[in-house]
């Protein structure tokens, strides 16, 4: 007998009409026709059901802040870091918590699951600190939280942040970021990562870096970062978040930065939504997309996970909490548009990302939790497509949000009653 029995589902791998089987918040069974009795069914009716979204990069104490204290006029990344810091003295724990919490609420009701969050520790009363662990203990029945200690501010540019970055880890802060690009060298930017590095591989910690996020093609803090992971044995436990000079950069150049990642196994965490809004911005005609090199990196085998970085704060006004907005972005601005690198992008904000946090029993396999999204969607590319409804969305085997299908009726002179987005699907592999 399972608790519950999700019947006809199909899977990001193409595999279709599978029933899952789910006792005691973990998958007990993947197969088809299971007769077994469950205490509740769901019929997928031949629907995409997908492990959880994962975002690997994002901002959970300045989430929902647009317009405290005001607006970014110009929109750029620098003035959205210098209206943070007028926002960072006014911030209370109850705020930043109830904010991040109201977040996760949208999060779940999208089918995201799971969040690696920055956390500003340039301030040294360290308050998004402590709320964001009272947000990740809140959470924790229904979403994953990893928290990253960020001195936004710079390691050496702030006097203080060196002190306070260390602290947010003895508090419980579980990776170790930083902002190589932003500090007042390049010399000291890539001290910097030398120095974070070391105090990952000192404390047993993962390091995820804001790194390069510039259109500086000269910005080659990535090179530092995957040489000091190769140097500390950490690899595997390392992620460029942004990395966006990559785009600007020499081709030759290039050429050899790729496998020096691969061998590193340093990650990739492009944000597309904020780097096609943010980069780009010193150009006139024609104007670089700011995208580092994601079919490139797929291609040597480096690990690529999107996340959103930021919705409603000051860097960004747009964001949904829906990952596969960020998929739709990233296909057309990397122009990846056949079946398989759909299927690859559907990798980027699911599997990846959860290889990159190193999230424990995430999957569709026997054994794994029981976490998964039910969508209005036949199949990966469809999904990335319509964006579409979470018709179900399921935590450790039990349903924690829902959403009716879309279906819009119709009155017109000889054409169906009504149109379900879902039925528009080719029928053939494209
Ligand atoms: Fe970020």
């Amino acid at each position: 007998m399972f608790d519950l029995l999700i019947r006809n589902a199909t899977l990001p791998d193409g595999r279709t009409g599978l029933d899952i089987g789910i006792t005691g918040g973990r998958i007990a069974a993947v197969e088809a026709g299971i007769t077994t009795e469950a205490g509740e069914v769901i019929d997928a009716a031949g629907l995409l059901v997908t492990p959880p979204f994962v975002d690997p990069h994002f901002h959970m104490d300045a989430t929902l802040s647009l317009g405290l204290p005001r607006m970014n006029v110009s929109g750029t990344l620098l003035e959205g870091i210098a209206l943070w810091g007028e926002l960072r003295p006014t911030l209370t724990r109850e705020a930043l918590v109830e904010r991040a919490v109201r977040y996760c609420d949208l999060a779940v009701s999208k089918g995201l699951m799971a969040v690696r969050s920055h956390v500003d520790v340039s301030d040294p009363r360290l308050v998004t600190v402590e709320a964001l662990l009272e947000v990740r203990e809140i959470v924790a029945p229904y979403l994953d939280l990893q928290l990253v200690a960020f001195p936004q501010d710079g390691f050496y540019r702030c006097a203080e942040a060196e002190a306070a970055l260390t602290r947010a880890l003895d508090m419980g802060v579980e990776i170790v970021g930083g902002i190589p690009h932003f500090e007042r060298t390049m010399e000291e930017g890539a001290r910097s990562v030398a120095a974070l590095c070391r105090l990952a591989a000192e404390r047993g910690l993962r390091v995820d870096m804001h790194c390069d996020e510039t259109d500086d093609p000269l910005s080659r803090h990535i090179e530092t970062l995957a040489a000091e992971t190769v140097r500390h044995g950490l690899q595997g436990r390392v992620a460029g978040s942004h990395l966006t000079s990559m785009h600007s950069m020499d081709n030759y150049y290039v050429s050899k930065l790729l496998p020096l990642m691969a061998e590193a196994e340093v990650a990739a965490i492009p944000n597309p939504l904020i780097n096609m809004m943010l980069q780009g911005r010193h150009d006139t005609y024609p104007k670089r997309r700011g995208l580092t090199r994601i079919p490139e990196m797929l291609a040597t085998g480096i690990t690529v996970g999107f996340g959103q970085d930021c919705v409603l704060d000051p860097w960004y006004s747009m964001g949904t909490g829906d990952l596969l907005d960020v998929a739709h972005m990233a296909l057309h601005a990397t122009q990846l548009g056949s079946g398989a690198d759909k299927r690859a992008l559907f990798d980027c904000v699911t599997v990846n990302s959860a290889k990159i946090m190193g999230l424990e029993g995430y999957g569709l396999d026997v054994g794994c939790h029981a976490d998964m999204v039910l969508l209005q969607a036949r199949d990966p590319a469809e999904a990335i497509r319509l964006r579409p409804n979470r018709l179900k969305v399921i935590r450790r085997g039990k349903v924690v949000a829902q959403t009716a299908p879309e279906v819009s009726t119709l009155d017109l002179p000889g054409r169906p009653g009504h149109v379900d987005p879902a039925d528009y699907a080719p029928r053939h592999a494209s």
